[in-house]
């Protein structure tokens, strides 16, 4: 038997699953994830809002999400669904945690049901935003930081691809914050420059 190092990649066959638009369960899937307020705490710009629920011994869970059975290496493409909650945090839209790739690599995002937006900044402070809707495709190209929120009253459904080898930065996103936040604002959304973004200066020192 030959001596293999590290973890051994499968050559995985070609495979199907099955999509439901509306639910956004993925047949068969092989992960789910599950974020919680408390898992998130902050990223809400309303940190009293955060405060006071999870006080209540409230802790909803935002979004949830299924993993089609694909390795996470060069040359594979993984995806996924991602399901989000409605509901606000204050007056903050229900949203993922948002990351970078730990590589720059791009992505690409397809509404599914529901309707969201993305919003997307680079390192040096260019920022995007677009609509996140049943049949829409949104690229995200390489070097964006990329977050989800969903600005309706049903549940946000997408499904999103890329590179098996472009790993999930949060940790930056966690320290500096989005310079964009999407706030309900009159049976609709508004989209506000955050009014702390570098988060390293509140947090001081
Ligand atoms: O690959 C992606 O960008 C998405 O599938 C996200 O991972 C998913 O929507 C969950 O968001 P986050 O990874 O920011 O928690
Ligand atoms: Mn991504």
């Amino acid at each position: 038997m030959p001596a293999f190092e590290g973890t051994p990649v499968r050559a995985p066959r070609p495979f199907r699953v099955m999509l439901d638009f509306d639910t956004g369960s993925l047949t068969p899937y092989t992960d789910s994830f599950e974020r919680r307020l408390s898992d998130m705490a902050v990223a809400y710009e309303d940190q009293d809002a955060v405060a006071g629920l999870l006080s209540a011994g409230q802790d909803p869970v935002i979004y949830t999400g299924y993993d089609a059975d694909v390795p996470h290496a060069a040359d594979h493409l993984p995806f996924r669904t991602t399901i989000i909650n409605p509901g606000v945090i204050g007056s903050e839209f229900f949203m993922t945690k948002g990351h970078h790739h730990r590589r720059d690599t791009a992505e690409i995002y397809v509404g599914m049901s529901g309707s969201g937006l993305m919003i997307m900044q680079t390192r040096d402070g260019h920022a995007r935003s677009a609509e996140l809707v049943p049949s829409a495709a949104v690229y995200v190209p390489p070097g964006w930081a990329h977050r989800t929120v969903n600005v309706a009253d049903t549940p946000l459904v997408f499904l999103a691809a890329y590179p098996g080898d472009a790993g999930h930065d949060y940790e930056s996103v966690e320290r500096l914050g989005f310079s964009r936040r999407v706030h309900r604002r009159d049976g609709g959304y508004e989209l506000r420059p955050a009014a702390a973004p570098d988060r390293e200066f509140r947090a001081g020192p």
